[in-house]
């Protein structure tokens, strides 16, 4: 950071650490009473009506919560409705001429598609005929494997207007990675994309796609592919695959019922990583997470029908399933949705796109911050951001640095910040201040929200003391929370609740809700989260097991041993640091370094690839033959080493770090 204003910055801002909502905010702000929290405490869970309102349902519910079995809690039981009439139908009449997906591409000369309610509900219905005709029956898992194409959006509301749950795998997972999960799901339906463009060049995604559907161990009954590349790209169609553009034609006018869903019927299944090598299988709700993900739209992002409203996340992740589509169109906003990286074809991408569709809120991860900030504030400064309103991050940790910087340059010092805590599993927002309402301090989430209980405790379960670091747990349900993990209700039970909870009891207050997150308390109730204490790496705002990079390396022949932990990344957060054990007759060298790289992209994706790979000869284990992560950090993170004397081969971590050094 180099430039004048950013030394000003610096100056000015660095030492507050309280910022109130901007009034010009507030006089317009969605929620601006701060009895909402008194009110929701009173009134709990009868206040998550507020949520179900949102809604428009079939049969309205009877219950607002059943909790006679937890922790298999049941939300607006009775009730039924359907996502996708609540996402289109419902918005016909007064805003069907009114964009609801606005598509950029990354190819800034093409045109972008502009996506109205009208016609996105043609489309909608169109492939939901489709797949219906291919098949796909309501209950059925359909895999949706595809980039930050518009006809993503199209076919989760096309299964959700069928009953069909879907399950999103990110295009930049691997092809193992969709068989893992298309055989977890007992998935018999997948709808994938020739490819898409990455910083100006054409990006082959069938091949992989096709790679993935040969480890698939059961029949697939029907694949569609999206043609997004045209002449660009001439994609394999070899074994029967149809073409989506072909279908929606052949449907042209085709009008499909919503399917009446329960309440408690699958919406979605969401994979995530989890301690084991296996991910885990989440399962969301019609009611519950749709309510919720509407709900914090409103109250938290502050949106507006007439708003146009930008999550830069994508769609293959939870944070565009709820604030990119569910919640956004459940509000009937416009929703902007961008194919591409934020530094193509130069770095001022995503505020060309701000100016140019006048966005009110931006809502980001701090990794993109990050990255912003170290390229300068030059390149906002091109364009006009006066359309924004508020600002929002998600995914892991905002140092106060970068939520300043984010706050001058991209808000203009009025814009309020919401820095958003929330997982997969919670469905949607579960800590940050309310914008119109809480004081910010950056570096710290905020309070949670209203309804919303949480602790800070240690291993005991003992609330600590403000200040201190503890564990964070949910000591009520919520609308959103995942309702188990697919065909799993054990591994439910274990990796959730087990920690906190009298499992053996059937007094809901005997349940608390462990999310696997360090944090601290300040004496206003903020919090500040410290990150995961499983073996879950958070790199750029996306969650890796270590388990699952572990089991790739192994994997790769002349590999013995191997332990993965984080180690500490300027822009991603944290990176893979790969410690390895080579077999007796091979070399750690750099073809096997390669081969280890390759192993880890073809089993995950790119996004796990190490930024460090230490071979080594042994790992630090303690007598019982565990291994020591936590000083494989320290070694990763150039830190002082910690207790090496419960240790088998203290001697061991001295070498390490001295390779480490060297490299
Ligand atoms: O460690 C927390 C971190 O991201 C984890 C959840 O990851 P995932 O399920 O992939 O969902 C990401 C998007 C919701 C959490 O357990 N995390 C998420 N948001 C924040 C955060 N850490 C600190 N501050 C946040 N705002």
């Amino acid at each position: 950071m180099t430039e004048d204003n950013d030394v000003e910055l610096e100056a000015r801002l660095e030492n507050r650490e309280r910022f109130e909502p901007p009034q010009s905010f507030v006089a317009q702000a969605n929620l601006v009473d701060d009895t909402i929290y008194d009110e929701f405490e009173r009134n709990w869970p009868e206040c998550w009506k507020q949520a179900a309102d949102l809604l428009d349902w079939e049969n309205e519910y009877e219950t607002v919560l059943d909790d006679s079995d937890p922790p298999f809690y049941e939300w607006f039981t009775g009730g039924s409705l359907n996502a996708s009439a609540n996402c289109l139908d419902r918005h016909l009449d007064d805003r069907g001429d009114e964009v609801a997906i606005e598509w950029v591409g990354e190819p800034t000369d093409e045109d972008d598609r502009a996506y109205t309610y009208e016609a996105l509900h043609r489309e909608v219905n169109e492939f939901a005929a489709a797949l219906r005709e291919q098949g796909v029956k309501e209950d059925d898992v359909v895999t949706l494997y595809m980039p930050m194409v518009p006809e993503l959006p199209i076919a989760m509301l096309a299964c959700a207007r069928i009953g069909a749950p879907h399950s999103v795998v990110f295009a930049g997972f691997s092809a193992d990675a969709l068989a893992t999960r298309m055989n977890s799901a007992d998935s018999e339906h997948l709808v994938t994309c020739d490819g898409y463009y990455r910083r100006g060049d054409p990006l082959q995604h069938k091949e992989k796609a096709d790679e993935g559907l040969s480890g698939v161990d059961h029949d697939v009954e029907s694949v569609v592919v999206v043609d997004r590349l045209g002449d660009e790209y001439d994609h394999p169609m070899e074994n029967g695959e149809l073409d989506y553009a072909d279908l929606v034609a052949e449907q042209e006018g085709a009008e499909v019922e919503p399917v009446s869903r329960d309440a408690e019927d699958m919406l979605f299944l969401m994979y995530t990583s989890g301690t084991t090598g296996q991910p885990k299988g989440v399962k969301h709700t019609t009611a519950g997470y749709l309510s919720y993900a509407a709900w914090t739209t409103q109250s938290v992002l502050d949106v507006k029908p007439e708003d146009t409203y930008w999550c830069s996340a994508d769609i293959g992740w939870i944070t565009g399933h709820s604030y990119i589509v569910y919640g956004p169109l459940a509000l009937g906003t416009t929703s902007v949705m961008y194919e591409g990286t934020p530094d193509y074809p130069d770095r001022d991408r995503l505020w060309e796109i701000v100016e140019e569709y006048a966005v009110d809120q931006l809502y980001t991860a701090p990794t993109a911050i990050r990255a912003f900030m170290k390229w300068g504030s030059r390149y906002p400064e091109r364009h006009d951001l006066s359309s924004l309103r508020l600002l929002g991050t998600v995914g892991e940790p905002i140092n106060p640095r970068a939520w300043k910087w984010y706050y001058k340059h991209i808000g203009q010092e009025e814009c309020p910040i919401v820095d958003t805590w929330w997982q997969t599993e919670t469905g949607g927002m579960m800590v940050t201040t309310l914008p119109g309402i809480g004081t910010m301090k950056p570096g710290s989430a905020g309070p949670p929200l209203p309804g919303i209980d949480i602790r800070v405790v240690d291993t005991r379960g003992e609330e600590v003391e403000p200040g201190k670091a503890g564990y964070l747990t949910v000591d009520k349900p919520w609308p959103g929370m995942l309702r188990t993990l697919y065909n799993n209700d054990e591994r439910f039970v274990a990796e959730y609740w087990a920690e906190y909870s009298d499992t053996e009891s059937d007094d809901p207050d005997d349940w608390v809700y462990f999310p696997e997150d360090g944090a601290k308390l300040d004496e206003d109730g903020y919090i500040t989260v410290l990150g995961r204490v499983d073996d879950v790496l958070n790199v750029s705002g996306h969650r890796l097991g270590t388990m699952e990079i572990e089991s790739a390396i192994v994997g790769v022949e002349g590999v013995a041993e191997s332990a993965v932990v984080g180690g500490h990344h300027d822009i991603k957060g944290e990176a893979v640091y790969a410690y390895v054990i080579t077999e007796e007759d091979s070399e750690g060298d750099e073809d096997l370094h390669d081969r280890i790289v390759e192993g880890v992209e073809d089993a995950i994706g790119p996004i796990a690839r190490p930024e460090e790979i230490v071979f080594t000869p042994e790992l630090p284990k303690t007598r019982s033959g565990k291994i020591m992560r936590r000083l494989l950090e320290d070694i990763a993170n150039d830190e002082e080493l910690g207790d090496t004397s419960t240790l088998r081969n203290p001697e061991v971590v001295e070498d390490i770090a001295q390779t480490v050094g060297d490299a």
